[in-house]
């Protein structure tokens, strides 16, 4: 059986996406969608797929079966609802929105359409991110000390606050969806942002460039996040997880994990694609109608923009924030 998807936004990322598709026999790219028509027209040279002038001309049941959304979060409008509405299986590209009664909203209705439905925490299917999270089943974190540190992303809606929700709420969000998968949900948030460093790199941006977050866990234990989107000299993605017995890490955005304790030292190396991985996961989940081959659902994603928005607040208003 083939599976008809269709795109809308044929930025960077879809484009990667359609890449990593189209190494899938039974993946058919169908139909594209971008309000930039030359975006529009490469992305359709590379994979044959038909250009369309409207997302809604995109979300015909008719035409396709599945729909991957990867407009900017600013940029998602009604996508999500029309095409649950339609029974259309939705790929939702991380961070899920601005607004978190907007995108309660919309949890619902995809919900209740009973869609297949996956969002872009791709870091979760790395087999050493999985290791973490089962070495960590049963065993009681103490301490999380977690960061990101790494260069801006070139486009102008990303440094716009309004827009992209800045780098915690875009990027960082990796690093927050991934404490979530392995070892729980989040109690409160308080954070401290700064912008003193991207303006020299471009005078009209809007977001912060520097982080402090502080948080804790249902489970009672806290953490804290640091991070920049200026940090040209060093990079780091890192999540540590403290235990009384045990210390695990996992480095390089999810690639490497090392688990320390009494019986091991072992670090070990991720081989997978993690958007090849998820992609697979998806396309499999629309072809045997098993949502729970999906890692992260729409439900899931909304959890981890709470936090990430939390955050935001909870520095605006200069006060810890209970989720
Ligand atoms: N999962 C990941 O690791 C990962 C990595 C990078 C980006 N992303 C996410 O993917 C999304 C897109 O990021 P990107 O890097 O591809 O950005 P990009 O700027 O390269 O591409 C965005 C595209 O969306 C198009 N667009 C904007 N508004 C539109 C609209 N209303 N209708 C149709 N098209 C529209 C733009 O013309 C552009 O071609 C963002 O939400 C970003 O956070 C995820």
């Amino acid at each position: 059986m083939s599976l008809r998807i269709g795109f809308i936004g044929a930025g960077d990322m879809a484009r990667h996406h359609m890449k990593t598709l189209l190494e899938m026999k039974e993946v058919e790219i169908a139909s594209v969608f971008d309000i930039n028509k030359e975006q529009c027209h490469k992305a359709a040279e590379e994979t044959g797929a038909a250009v369309y002038d409207s997302a809604d001309a995109v979300l015909d049941p008719a035409r396709i079966d599945a729909v991957f959304i990867c407009t900017p979060q600013f940029a998602r409008g009604e996508l999500e609802e029309t095409a649950a509405r339609k029974g259309i299986h939705i790929f939702v590209e991380k961070p899920l929105g601005l607004d978190l009664d907007v995108v309660r909203k919309k949890e619902q209705i995809v919900r209740e359409a009973g869609i297949i439905n996956s969002t872009g925490y791709c870091l979760r299917y790395l087999d050493t991110v999985r290791k973490a999270k089962d070495y960590l089943k049963g065993r009681e974190v103490h301490l999380i000390q977690a960061n990101r540190y790494n260069g801006s992303h070139p486009a102008k809606w990303w440094r716009t606050l309004a827009l992209s929700g800045g780098h915690f709420v875009d990027a960082v969000t990796h690093q927050v969806d991934m404490i979530r998968f392995v070892s729980g949900e989040f109690h409160d948030v308080n954070a401290r942002f700064s912008q003193s460093a991207i303006k020299r790199l471009d005078p009209e941006a809007t977001i912060y460039d520097a982080g402090a977050i502080t948080f804790s866990m249902k489970s009672g234990l806290i953490g804290s996040i640091t991070e920049t989107c200026m940090s040209n000299y060093h990079a780091g993605h890192d999540i540590k997880l403290f235990g009384h017995d045990f210390f695990v890490h996992i480095s390089q955005n999810g690639i490497t994990v090392e688990i320390v304790d009494n019986e091991q030292n072992i670090t070990q190396t991720s081989k997978l694609d993690c958007y090849r991985e998820q992609n697979k996961a998806f396309v499999q989940a629309v072809l045997s109608g098993r949502q729970d081959i999906i890692l992260s659902s729409y439900a899931d994603g909304m959890k981890t923009l709470a936090f990430s928005l939390a955050a935001n607040q909870s520095a605006l208003e200069n006060r810890t924030i209970e989720l």
